[in-house]
């Protein structure tokens, strides 16, 4: 399918969302809603038609006193048979052409789309722009084709953003395509869909569709966004852009990951029964191989953030971790 002009991009932009459906933001989305609600008002007639005529008869051949007539019952009827078969055969194969054009459009994305890198983990996000910057949210030129090419590190994900009625299943060792092209600016939210562990239902991001200058604008920025800023404040961007937010509090809760509250300079004890004091150089093996020394009472689950933190923001990251307050003292063992 090739994008559509503009005209007919400016035309979908009308429609607001309904009961069972969010607004249609997407220009493939008014097709989809129409095979839902296709689909969903012919069950709404045949439940109706099959509970009145179960209802009735229930009541027409109840049974009166302790007579018991056997009506004799026709066994053959050419006519009855041959619209009970080819009725819902012409009803399923106008749901499969539609559902069929509807597929095609979905899963072919136009030639020269915008093309966005998706990386999912759990339990975050990322997508990644043609300058290389990375980025925990999705930003859109609006009425612009964006092909996702998308990948996992661990399990399967599946990015879904209700708005544009598309869905697909990101899958560790290949890539898998989504597109769409959205036209109308806003803001509106992605979702994982197939499920992925703990954090599954909280493993969301935010589509912002922009006009094209905006884009742009942001674009240039926040490639940039460790500029200007000192070190500690980078890392705190740092924290929250590549996903460390998921599974590390900093106010000392205890999530997936242990919290960075107060635990620079701390000693820790490992899985293996070592252990060893957090310091620089043990969160930046942390972060490039984070299963060497996994704190005791977590699981090792943390992947590795090799090639996707630059040594700037891992040492961002650890001015961060150092800002979080200081380790809590030793216990003193009573001696002045
Ligand atoms: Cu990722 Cu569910």
């Amino acid at each position: 399918m090739s994008a559509l002009s503009q005209a007919k991009v400016a035309a979908l932009a009308g429609g607001g969302g309904t009961f069972w459906l969010p607004a249609q933001r997407s220009t493939f989305a008014a097709h989809t809603d129409a095979a839902f609600y296709l689909i969903f008002w012919i069950c709404v007639f045949f439940f109706v038609l099959i509970v009145v005529l179960a209802l009735w008869m229930l009541f027409k051949y109840r049974r009166r006193g302790d007579v018991i007539e056997v009506q004799p019952s026709a066994h053959h009827n050419m006519m009855l048979e041959l619209t009970w078969s080819v009725i819902p055969l012409i009803i399923m194969l106008v749901i499969f052409v539609m559902g069929f054009r509807g597929y095609m459009d979905l899963h072919t994305a136009p030639q020269g789309a915008y093309e966005v890198q998706v990386t999912a983990q759990k339990w975050a996000w990322s997508f990644t722009y043609p300058n290389g910057y990375e980025d925990p949210d999705l930003h859109v030129p609006v009425g612009v084709p964006v092909k996702l090419t998308m990948t996992s590190r661990d399990v399967i994900h599946s990015l879904y953003v209700p708005a544009f009625r598309t869905k697909q299943d990101v899958v560790p060792g290949r890539y898998t395509v989504e597109w769409f092209q959205a036209p109308v600016a806003g803001e509106y939210p992605i979702f994982c869909a197939e499920y992925c562990g703990t954090k599954h239902s909280q493993m969301q991001a935010t589509v912002f569709v922009q006009p094209q200058a905006e884009f742009d604008a942001w674009l240039a920025k926040a490639g940039d966004y460790m500029k200007g800023l000192a070190p500690a404040d980078a890392g705190a961007l740092v924290y929250k852009k590549k996903g460390c937010v998921q599974c590390h509090s900093i106010d000392g809760t205890r999530v997936v990951g242990p919290s960075f509250k107060g635990s620079f300079g701390t000693r820790r004890t490992f899985a293996d029964g070592t252990s060893g004091v957090m310091d620089e150089n043990y969160i930046r093996e942390s972060v490039l191989t984070p299963r060497a020394k996994v704190v005791a009472g977590f699981d090792p689950v943390m992947p590795t953030f090799q090639g996707r933190l630059k040594e700037p923001e891992i040492a961002a990251l650890i001015a961060y971790l150092k800002s979080l307050g200081p380790a809590a003292p030793e216990p003193t063992t009573g001696r002045p």
